[in-house]
């Protein structure tokens, strides 16, 4: 038989034990900040410096940050499975790039990326992005984060949509199932016939629908996954 084919969804949970808060646990950042503020188009039509501050701390933060066992682990999969394994992620730091995985798909969108609002163009973000700061390419003063906000549609949903259309086995990571479209692709993959497993600290909204839970946290519960898969 030939190696399975595995689609990975990872959330703020895995970056936990980085030191990057999640979004709804207990203290969160949506506990901080409400979402209409700082995570709208809305918002950042209303008052940019407020959005624009809220993703310069994260930036800041996740600049700092390093990655985890978990993230680790993912990276050694990626590079010693025998079929593809595609890694989904709705974080926005880069602690899978600094992990050492190759290819991330970061369906909401990316820290390190700056985005006009005028003519789509992305570039690097500083670490501290100013309101209004000129696009490199058209030159308006339209520079926002490259992140997408509630509203918004992800990014990369064709190639995501494709991989999971082909899955064997998808696995779901510290993220609790709130977010949608993220939080049905356990029931994508589970309509094509895949496995599914959740890796959670807590069970998310949609824990029913995985056929398999492994609870505890990432650093510990990857690893171990990564290994049985590689032990073939
Ligand atoms: P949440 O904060 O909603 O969920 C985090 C999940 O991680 C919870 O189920 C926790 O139990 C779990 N968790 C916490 N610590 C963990 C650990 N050490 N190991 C394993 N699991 C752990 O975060 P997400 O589901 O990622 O979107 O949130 C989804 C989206 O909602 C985010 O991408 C963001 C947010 O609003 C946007 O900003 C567009």
């Amino acid at each position: 038989m030939s190696a399975p084919s595995i689609v990975i969804l990872t959330g703020a949970g895995i970056s936990a034990e980085s030191g990057l808060g999640t979004f709804r646990d207990e203290g969160g950042l949506w506990a901080q900040h409400r979402i209409e503020d700082v995570a709208t188009p809305e918002a950042f039509a209303r008052n940019p410096q407020l959005v624009v501050d809220f993703y310069n701390a994260r930036r800041t933060q996740a600049h700092a940050a390093t990655p985890n066992a978990a993230h680790v682990a993912i990276a050694r999969l990626q590079a010693n499975h025998a079929g593809p394994v595609t890694l989904v992620t709705q974080n926005v730091d880069d602690l899978h790039e600094k992990g050492g995985s190759q290819d991330v798909i970061h369906m909401h969108g990316a820290l390190t990326s700056a985005l006009c609002a005028t003519c789509d163009n992305r570039w690097p973000a500083p670490l501290t992005m100013a309101v209004g700061a000129a696009c490199p390419r058209c030159n308006a003063p339209a520079a926002r984060p490259d992140i997408v906000w509630f509203g918004e549609i992800p990014y990369h949903m064709e190639r995501i949509e494709r991989a999971l259309s082909a899955a064997d086995i998808f696995v779901a990571i510290g993220t609790s199932g709130n977010v949608y479209p993220a939080a049905g692709f356990v029931q994508m993959a589970r309509h094509v016939g895949a496995r599914t497993i959740e890796m959670n600290l807590d069970p998310g909204e949609n824990a029913g629908l995985f056929d398999e839970t492994r609870p505890g946290k990432a650093s510990d519960t990857v690893p171990v996954w990564v290994e049985t898969v590689l032990a073939g």
